[in-house]
């Protein structure tokens, strides 16, 4: 947890868009955390927020299954916000009443304030607000006032001055709520008086403090993969205590074009850290030789990582650390309503890896979100092509290559994929689109250049735009631009000559196709 003192307390009652309440109150720069509906008083104490905001649900308080905290929220003598859900469980809990009969209203409706002052202070009357909920609220419960409505929500926002407990029926944490921010805002800094400011600088100031008392004199040992979590991590640590910090990159073969080399350069140049590249290529390949299966392989890729990581660690004999770049969406104990998800594949990045090499674990981003490392990164000086990449997977080009894998095949994928993200890039379109690469299919076809017949391979080329990768649409590439990209690997790349676009959302695709 940060040394930081004012803070806002996020209860999860189960919503998917409760990660969202609490990206916002970051955004407006007051550190918050998300905890079960179900954890103890004593845990919540001990958090010790200046406030409480109580998320949405997809259950109903009526059913039987209802989320419901287990203890009195309403007389820790902290201020209260419940949105929708939230809104409900004040109505139930304090006897008023909610209908379980109303219609069910999903969508954008216009606010009517009926009093401007604390939550809604500087809200325009009639300001758009997004409402997605079955149950309403038919009756406050008794001290409660009305001060919103909609056309048809007659109760859309409540609240008890004395009591110091707020509603809302609509969504303040979505985008479609145009003036959410700022609710919540006065939510936060108003009505609990958060004052403190939690920003990249003072997540920065705070975390090298706290680094350098935790790691004393150890070693610690950081497996670099060119993405941006580790990187973040790896400089941030590196500030903290300096060359104590040993950073590894295991070159499997399967990286994009020149990216060990630019990690390697970016480390040195910028930030004159050392870091260890281990050229792994054969044995990966050797090991992936005649695999087809994409779960063999992203097996196989995981357990040849975690050999190489472990045996350039054991030369490190005073390593007590291992630092790692997860983030809080990783760290959220989640209440899911359908239980555990199933595995759809089996992610690879260094998972199992503490545990046998015996070390601590580092992990200063556990209660970041991805934007956040970002703004970390800038802060550190990290340059911004970098932080911007698009992510990139742990198995890398092995799981891009479908079928069998071989290094003519990564070699031609490297170009077909380097030219792809250069063109995307000169179109100006890089960071409208969440991520981008090419795919080598194991497809031939017969083509004619010049005046000859040829039979190559094909190339697929994808990209997506989503938030989270959890969902994703694919992105409507201009024509123009699809063409460049096509002539241009189809003219450079010999042995691609076809390519196609990918036009598939996730779901009912995944965002690699492997
Ligand atoms: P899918 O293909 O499951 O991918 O729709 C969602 C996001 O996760 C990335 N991905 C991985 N990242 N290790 C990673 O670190 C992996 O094994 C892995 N597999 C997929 C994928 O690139 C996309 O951003």
């Amino acid at each position: 947890m940060q040394n930081i003192n004012e803070k806002i307390l996020i209860l999860d009652f189960g919503s998917q868009v409760t990660q969202l309440i609490a990206r916002r109150v970051r955004e407006i720069g007051v550190y918050c955390e998300i905890l079960p509906f179900n954890s103890s008083v004593e845990k919540v104490k001990d958090f010790n927020p200046k406030g409480i905001i109580l998320g949405g649900s997809p259950h109903s308080v009526y059913s039987e299954t209802a989320p419901i905290p287990k203890f009195d929220v309403f007389s820790l003598g902290l201020p209260v916000l419940g949105i929708c859900y939230g809104l409900q469980l004040i109505a139930y809990t304090l006897e008023g009443n909610v209908d379980r009969a109303a219609k069910r209203e999903f969508g954008k409706a216009l606010l009517h304030i009926k009093n401007n002052e604390d939550i809604f202070a500087g809200v325009e009357q009639d300001s758009q607000v997004w409402m997605s909920h079955g149950d309403s609220l038919t009756e406050p419960p008794a001290g409660f006032e009305i001060i919103a409505t909609t056309d048809n929500s007659p109760l859309c926002a409540v609240r008890n001055t004395e009591r110091q407990i707020w509603g809302v029926q609509f969504h303040p944490e979505v985008h479609h709520t145009l003036q959410g921010k700022l609710i919540l805002e006065n939510f936060v800094r108003n009505i609990c008086k958060c004052t403190e400011t939690w920003s990249a600088e003072s997540f920065i100031e705070n975390e090298i403090k706290r680094i350098k008392e935790l790691v004393g004199d150890d070693e610690v040992i950081c497996g670099l993969s060119g993405g941006v979590d580790s990187t973040v991590a790896a400089v941030l640590i590196h500030r903290a205590i300096g060359d104590q910090l040993k950073c590894i990159h295991v070159d499997s073969g399967l990286m994009r074009l020149n990216e060990s080399e630019e990690i390697d350069r970016l480390f040195k140049e910028n930030f004159n850290m050392n870091i260890e590249v281990v050229n792994a290529e054969e044995l990966f390949l050797g090991e992936l030789n005649g695999v087809s299966d994409p779960e063999r392989k992203r097996k196989i890729i995981g357990k040849a990582f975690i050999d190489v990581f472990d045996e350039s660690a054991q030369k490190l004999k005073n390593a007590k650390w291992l630092a790692q770049g997860t983030l809080y969406p990783d760290v959220i104990e989640s209440v899911s309503v359908n239980g555990p998800s199933a595995t759809i594949k089996s992610h690879h990045n260094v998972g199992g890896l503490p545990e046998k090499m015996g070390l601590k674990l580092l992990e200063p981003f556990r209660e970041l979100f991805k934007d956040e490392v970002r703004a970390v990164g800038r802060k550190l000086g990290i340059p911004e092509w970098f932080i911007e990449r698009h992510p990139f997977p742990g198995p890398g080009l092995g799981i891009r290559i479908l079928g069998e894998v071989s290094k003519e095949k990564a070699d031609l994928l490297r170009k077909a994929d380097a030219i792809y993200i250069e063109e995307i890039r000169k179109a100006g379109l890089y960071n409208d689109i969440w991520q981008a690469f090419a795919v080598l299919l194991p497809v031939k076809s017969v083509g004619v250049m010049g005046d000859e017949r040829t039979y190559e391979f094909t190339c697929a080329v994808r990209a997506v735009t989503s938030t989270d990768g959890m969902t994703a649409d694919w992105f409507p590439m201009p024509y123009d631009v699809l063409a460049n990209i096509s002539s241009r690997i189809i003219n450079e790349v010999r042995g691609i000559n076809r390519v196609v676009y990918d036009i598939t959302s996730k779901p009912p695709g995944t965002i690699e196709w492997e």
